[in-house]
């Protein structure tokens, strides 16, 4: 088994180029060290193929976003047609295109869609990255590119209740912290990804903390 990668960075260096709202290359790059970091801590004997397949899942997840493009059909193609890819068994194939299609926030809204052990790995890293102080910059470069304002009190909080509500609805960065930062550290799958969710969702919280003091001049 041949666990070159060098196919797939360049694949997703290309699709992510120009992002400026943290779904870059170097986001893709940290989930794939993040997601292989948090597999090895659980792991006595970590499984290479596992560990492969974990990386690679990592590295495409947002090339097929629909932030990042409007032709997600065909990205799909263009994934297919991979010699990496075409390698793989059916089973590892299937494997990666159930975990990139289905990992993001918005696609679980309602009901949360089972994944592999390596897909829960991607998906913990990748929502790891939505935390902590990378957390915090990507929520305010999305919140900039998107016209949301930083915060405003009269627009209150509200409850998630679907994927096209979540992407159309009118939002303070603020708020975003609430309406679902805040609550990712309890939709973790695996148990390293919950301690680090946990220690990061900290940080955040003293930020937000911290912001409201200022705006409310109580600090
Ligand atoms: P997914 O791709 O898993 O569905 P999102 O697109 O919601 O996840 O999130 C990707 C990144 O964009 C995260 O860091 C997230 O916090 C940020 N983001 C998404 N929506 C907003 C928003 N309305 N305001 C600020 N940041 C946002
Ligand atoms: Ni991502």
């Amino acid at each position: 088994m041949n666990d070159d990668l060098t196919e797939i960075k360049t694949f997703a260096k290309k699709c992510l180029d120009g992002d400026i709202t943290g779904h870059d290359y170097f986001h893709v790059n940290r989930v794939a060290q993040l997601a292989t970091r948090l597999y090895v801590a659980d792991h006595a004997i970590p499984n290479k193929h596992a560990i492969f397949i974990i990386q690679i899942a990592a590295y495409l997840h947002d090339t097929i976003d629909e932030k990042v493009t409007d032709n997600i059909s065909q990205r799909l193609t263009q994934i297919h047609n991979l010699k990496t890819i075409q390698a793989l068994s059916s089973h590892d194939c299937e494997n990666i295109f159930d975990t990139i299609q289905n990992m993001s926030f918005s696609k679980n809204i309602k009901h949360q869609h089972h994944l592999s052990v390596e897909g829960q790995y991607v998906q913990d890293a990748d929502r790891i990255e939505a935390l902590g102080a990378i957390g915090i910059a990507r929520a305010f470069a999305y919140g900039g590119k998107h016209d949301n304002p930083i915060y405003d009190p009269r627009i209150p909080v509200m409850e998630l209740t679907s994927h096209d509500q979540y992407r159309t609805k009118r939002e303070t960065t603020i708020n975003h912290f609430y309406e679902k930062l805040f609550t990712l550290e309890d939709l973790m799958n695996t148990s390293s990804g919950k301690k680090l969710a946990h220690q990061r969702t900290k940080f955040m919280r003293n930020f937000v903390n911290e912001f409201l003091a200022e705006w409310n001049l109580k600090d």
